[in-house]
């Protein structure tokens, strides 16, 4: 089905905070995905989980993914959940967390299909907003059932569907199964807007999803941490049929600038650690990266952030 909505930034924990999809809306991501939030806990009123729902500043739209075992919690969150109204709700069934698949959450509801289309009605004639779901190819590859799943999903009433094409045994290792995308296009294309996850880390990847494979947009997980620029490129290669890398110094640039929207976000202790991560993505493959990556391990303030970025050879 068509959609405007074709690049997504992917739900991604520890990552695709306020700061991170900020970043990524002004480099053309046309909508974003909060990390993954506890029913449960949004249900029990968390303050911390409760700030995973906060927009960033001139976020219009939002999608907020929710986890959680059954659809009591997804129940008993509503009334919060629509405080903070989501432009849609996305159901996460392929988190392969043993922490989290313990409690019959994640890639966890793959085992018993019925319980997502109890979990999709619910949400969907609760809050009237518009559900997807968000799963893998199944368990392990001897229990296949991403087609059965995705139909059980539809008649709940989900409106969007993504298939992250590696199963819950495979975690984020092996290559993605893309020709599970055309099954999925082929049985339920005309039925729900299709997305793509699993190695999309280059414009040609994104294209391919789309044009070969019959989805209907892709969501960058992996490939746009560090990496926002993959929004832009795709949008280029889209219209012109090519794009252009960013240079070192626009990278410097943009992770500074990212650092200062965790800084204004959460202050600078916080941005100041949590920062680490998305430089070290940032600066991947440049030279004189080691070094930089080194002096970035301790870096807290602007200053020492510019210092350690000083460090790679332009
Ligand atoms: C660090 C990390 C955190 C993730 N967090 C979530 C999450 O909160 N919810 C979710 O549905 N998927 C999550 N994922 C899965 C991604 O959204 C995506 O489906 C997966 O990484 C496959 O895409 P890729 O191979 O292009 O990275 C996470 C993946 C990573 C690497």
């Amino acid at each position: 089905m068509q959609t405007e909505n074709k690049l997504i930034l992917a739900p991604l924990a520890g990552y695709t905070d306020k700061a991170m999809r900020d970043i990524a809306l002004s480099m053309g991501a046309d909508i974003t995905v909060t990390e993954m939030v506890s029913a449960e806990g949004l249900a029990r009123d968390g303050e911390k989980t409760k700030e995973l729902l906060e927009r960033a500043d001139g976020e219009k739209r939002l999608v907020v993914q929710l986890f959680g075992p059954d659809k009591d919690p997804f129940h008993r969150c509503i009334p919060n959940l629509m405080e903070y109204n989501p432009t849609w709700i996305d159901i996460n069934c392929g988190c392969p967390v043993p922490k989290v698949v313990k409690t019959g959450a994640g890639s966890a509801l793959m085992k018993d299909k019925k319980k997502i289309r109890e979990i999709v009605e619910t949400l969907a004639t609760e809050t009237k907003l518009p559900v997807s779901v968000k799963f893998r190819l199944g368990w392990d590859s001897s229990s296949l059932n991403y087609l059965e799943f995705a139909e059980e999903a539809l008649k709940g009433g989900a409106f969007s569907l993504t298939l992250h094409a590696r199963t819950r045994a495979q975690g984020y290792e092996g290559k993605a199964d893309r020709s599970a995308f055309s099954a999925l296009s082929k049985e339920f294309g005309k039925d729900a807007v299709l997305y793509a996850s699993g190695d999309i880390f280059t414009p040609e990847d994104a294209i391919e999803c789309m044009e070969e494979y019959g989805m209907d947009g892709v969501m960058f997980a992996r490939g746009a941490i560090g990496n926002p620029f993959i929004f832009r490129e795709t949008r280029e290669y889209l219209s012109n049929g090519s794009y252009t890398l960013p240079s070192i110094s626009e990278r410097i640039e943009t992770a500074m600038l990212h650092y200062e929207k965790m800084k204004k976000y959460y202050g600078e202790n916080i941005a100041g650690r949590e920062m680490r991560k998305h430089a070290m993505a940032y600066i991947k493959g440049v030279p004189g990266a080691s070094r930089c990556k080194k002096a970035l391990t301790s870096a807290i303030t602007e200053e020492e952030y510019r210092d350690a970025f000083s460090l790679l050879e332009e």
